[in-house]
């Protein structure tokens, strides 16, 4: 039997015995047998009993020494997990000579061969799986990396920093040496080995200096390489200009792989990226796709402040970067293109996957206290709700306040390993302010309910605001203290007029209940409450469909007027749910979406306000799941809208179709993206539309419009869309990024084929079960399709589930992102329930489960 993974806790961490203060690695590339020499300095810090215990995972060790001296067997100790050195010194040499194999390696962490390309990835605990090493974020050390590798299969090898050496061997291969001046933890280690073509540009920071801006592609792509480029310009000046951070090194390197579990990685200097946050030009990339690249690149150059040079004192800390990293790149992108576009898309993120995240057995704080699996916490919570978090801190500083909290927080923590309490600290030490009730954002997880009474005083003109605030309780937690919400509003009277009351915009809530009271309000006004989102919490209120209307008409906040509409459409579909019949839409609804598309607003946000809240954020509202009833709820729903609105979104897709090239710019997005959403109503009322689809497929000049038109008419299961699938296919086949789109578009499909479907695409040749970008694209997009992957009947279930069996082996981290499809089966019916505990305990029964697994579906079937 082998031993069964053991969960850490936060409590117990302790400073590191010994740290490595200077590391010197030798690379000596080969498919199948890699060989790395590590020389360590290595110092001890703590008791002078305790032996050096080395981090290493699937290496095979060659030799050790000790300050030039082989080290006799009896005196080191090595097993699956760690090699253990029994030594009397306090400083000494340490020389590893390891093999790997990266032709093996198909979990894509460590060391990997993929493709001809070598490459690494090491967050979180992958550089064990390199060499021998202290691996954790708290040591951290200067690196200098040689690499040897076949010069015509490799031309490029790269690692952190500046290449301060390169030479040609004589035996067909070359070498360079990368030194990174800056220390770092072993996390932040990187190396790519391979054949490129390479985007080269500089950039001179505000300071004068000029860096080297490098971006490697694969061979024939260099024409999509220059959004990225520019995006990590427009990072390197954002981030001087709004946080006053200036890039340190000489040289910035970007690697764009075809194989990768995740987005990207913010390796020292050399940041390496799924090529799909890479990759983009208008005829194989969408809207969203630019969008999308521009954030990336700027997440990961973000993290060079806040990560690199300050970074996480242990694992449990990860959203001291991830959450800050974030909220920077949402601010990034916020003030490169249309704030209330993002801060809305943010929030349909929280709702539909994080709020869920949290109601179910892996609730976790946004710094959870117990892990089992590291890989298993890169979650919408640490990153999203961390996100939202820092967004609360904003709220309660303001910009000016928050920047001089970031200012402190470098002065003190520059170069250091950190934990969230330093960041909280430097917040409230730089302000004056007093976190205490605050900080059990970071110790508390689950979703706080604020249940609203208002009331209105006619003869006093007094309002009285009562808020009372409750959390569920969550594994580990039964009970909940009260959070710090600041609660931002704004006033309407009935005719939505803006109402002044009082200059106090934010009001805090502390306690579990608080009152606040509005003098001389001369009449009952409209409250716009949480407005921008100014807290993760779920509300409950009831407001009149009358002010909700109000709200969505003349709110002065974005995302409110948004969220008005979003809450009208929920109650109808709740409503018609409760009652067992057909959602009804009334007249001053559709009145209210009618004004709003002829109103002279954003495009963007009247397609977003018009599109239905998803089946994912309606189900939150439930304790069991009706999968088929929000189903055929919402279709019905969208079906009214179509037909009442019909002459409106034709109008309005006229308006929005162009002959002009395609552009690149916000009101030609917005323009894109409001057509889609008539388009899709549209393609609801039959086959009276399929002329305007396939012509716009036709026409298309770029891959929004043509994906678009894909889109609606295979999600509208339309007489176009067997033909149209078949054109893409013929026309994208072997371009893997686009054709993704192809397998996504089929994958989400409300049909009663799509598990068969799915089924037979995975035999399509683009498939395949090693690339991570298809297992997501077909599979996990799959899982998102509410009624299909809940099938009755358990197909959707028994697909997926052997699936995850399959990848525990070859790629535990992908498989375990699929899992997290089974993680509320208690949220629906008893014979759901029954089909998805029957794979979790499968996956249970399966010898050699993978710690990432045997977490999630332990924690799932724990009572
Ligand atoms: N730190 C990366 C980020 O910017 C996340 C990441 C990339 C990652 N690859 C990974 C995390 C592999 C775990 C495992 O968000
Ligand atoms: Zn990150």
């Amino acid at each position: 039997m082998t031993q069964l993974p053991k969960a850490k806790y936060r409590k117990d961490y302790q400073a590191p015995e010994f740290t490595i203060t200077d590391v010197d690695l030798t690379f000596n590339l080969h498919p199948t047998e890699t060989r790395v020499v590590s020389v360590l300095k290595v110092v001890r810090q703590g008791n002078h009993e305790k032996p050096l215990v080395l981090d290493g995972e699937q290496l095979t060790l060659l030799s050790i020494k000790v300050d030039g001296v082989k080290v006799p067997e009896d005196s080191y100790q090595c097993d699956e997990q760690n090699l253990t050195l029994d030594t009397s010194l306090d400083t000494f040499t340490l020389e590893i000579e390891n093999s790997v194999n990266p032709t093996a390696n198909e979990a894509l962490e460590g060391l990997y061969l993929a493709e001809d390309t070598f490459c690494t990835q090491c967050e979180a605990e992958g550089f064990r799986r390199i060499t021998y090493y202290l691996d954790r974020p708290d040591v951290l050390a200067k690196f200098t990396t040689t690499v040897i590798a076949d010069l015509d299969k490799f031309p490029y090898v790269l690692s952190n920093g500046n290449k301060i050496k390169q030479a040609e061997l004589d035996n067909g291969k070359h070498l360079a040496t990368w030194q990174d001046p800056f220390p770092k933890p072993c996390y932040l280690f990187a190396l790519v080995a391979g054949n490129f073509d390479v985007l080269r540009d500089k950039f001179t920071t505000r300071e004068g200096r000029s860096v080297d801006l490098e971006l490697f592609v694969d061979k024939g792509n260099l024409d999509r390489a220059d959004h990225a480029m520019l995006s990590l310009k427009n990072a390197m000046k954002w981030d001087e200009e709004r946080f006053d951070l200036v890039y340190d090194l000489d040289i910035y390197m970007v690697v764009a792989v075809d194989f990768f579990n995740m987005g990207a990685m913010e390796n020292k200097g050399l940041n390496v990226f799924n090529a799909k946050y890479v990759l983009a030009n208008p005829k194989t990339a969408t809207d969203q796709d630019f969008l999308n690249v521009e954030s990336v690149i700027g997440h990961e150059y973000f993290h060079n402040w806040t990560g690199n040079r300050v970074t996480c004192r242990d694992w449990f800390q990860l959203s001291l970067k991830e959450g800050l990293t974030v909220f920077r790149d949402q601010e990034f992108s916020s003030d490169l293109g249309s704030r209330a576009v993002n801060r809305i898309q943010d929030v349909r993120v929280i709702r539909s996957h994080q709020f869920a995240e949290d109601s179910g057995p892996m609730a976790h704080p946004i710094r959870p206290d117990k892990v089992v699996q590291m890989n298993n916490f890169y979650t919408v919570t640490v990153y999203n709700k961390g996100a939202e978090v820092i967004r609360m801190i904003h709220t309660l500083l303001g910009e000016t306040g928050f920047q001089k909290g970031m200012k402190l927080y470098f002065e003190r923590h520059d170069g250091n390993a950190v934990t969230c309490e330093d960041f909280v600290k430097a917040m409230e030490d730089a302000n004056g302010q007093d976190f205490s009730v605050f900080r059990h954002w970071y110790s508390q997880a689950g979703t706080p309910v604020v249940t609203v009474e208002e009331s209105y005083d006619a003869n006093a003109k007094e309002l009285t605001l009562k808020l009372k605030q409750a959390t569920a309780s969550t594994p580990g937690q039964e009970q909940k203290v009260p959070f710090h919400i600041p609660v931002k509003w704004s006033a309407y009277s009935e005719k939505g007029e803006r109402l002044s009351l009082g200059n106090n915009d934010v009001l805090h809530l502390k306690e579990s209940e608080a009152s606040f009271t509005f003098e001389n309000v001369a009449e009952k006004p409209i409250l716009s409450l949480f407005d921008n989102f100014s807290a993760p919490v779920k509300v409950k209120r009831n407001l009149t469909d009358d002010e909700l209307r109000v709200l969505l008409a003349h709110s002065e906040d974005d995302f409110s007027r948004w969220d008005a509409a979003q809450s009208l459409f929920t109650r109808i579909i709740e409503k018609a749910i409760s009652n067992n019949s057909e959602a009804e839409l009334s007249v001053k609804t559709i009145q209210a979406c009618q004004n709003l598309l002829r109103a002279n607003t954003d495009p963007a946000l009247k397609a977003l306000a018009l599109t239905l809240p998803t089946a994912s954020t309606i189900a939150d509202g439930y304790k069991t799941i009706p999968v088929e009833a929000i189903n055929t709820q919402l279709k019905s729903l969208k079906i009214q809208l179509a037909e009442a609105l019909e002459s409106d979104f034709t109008e309005l897709l006229n308006a929005c179709s162009s002959n002009k090239p395609y552009q690149l710019n916000g009101d030609d997005i917005a323009r894109r993206q409001l057509k889609q959403i008539c388009l899709s109503y549209l393609a609801e009322l039959g086959d009276a539309t399929v002329g305007n689809l396939k012509q716009q497929f036709e026409q298309a000049d770029n891959l929004t419009d043509q994906l678009g038109a894909l889109q609606a008419s295979v999600w509208a299961n339309n007489s176009v869309a067997e033909p149209l699938l078949n054109l893409f296919e013929k026309q994208w086949q072997g371009e893997k990024l686009v054709m993704d789109k192809w397998f996504s578009t089929q994958a989400l499909a409300n049909s009663e084929q799509t598990v068969e479907r799915v089924k037979s695409l995975m035999t399509h040749p683009d498939f395949s079960l090693k690339n991570p970008n298809r297992i997501y694209s077909l599979l996990a997009a799959f899982t998102q399709n509410q009624p299909q992957f809940h099938r009755a009947d358990g197909a959707g279930y028994e697909l997926i589930g052997a699936i995850i069996q399959q990848l525990n082996a070859s790629n535990p981290q992908v498989a375990s992102r699929l899992l997290s499809a089974f993680v509320s089966w208690r949220r629906y019916d008893e014979n759901r329930q029954q089909l998805m505990k029957k794979q979790l305990e499968s996956l249970r029964n399966l010898p050699d489960l993978a710690s990432d697994l045997f977490e999630k579906v332990e924690s799932c079937l724990t009572e």
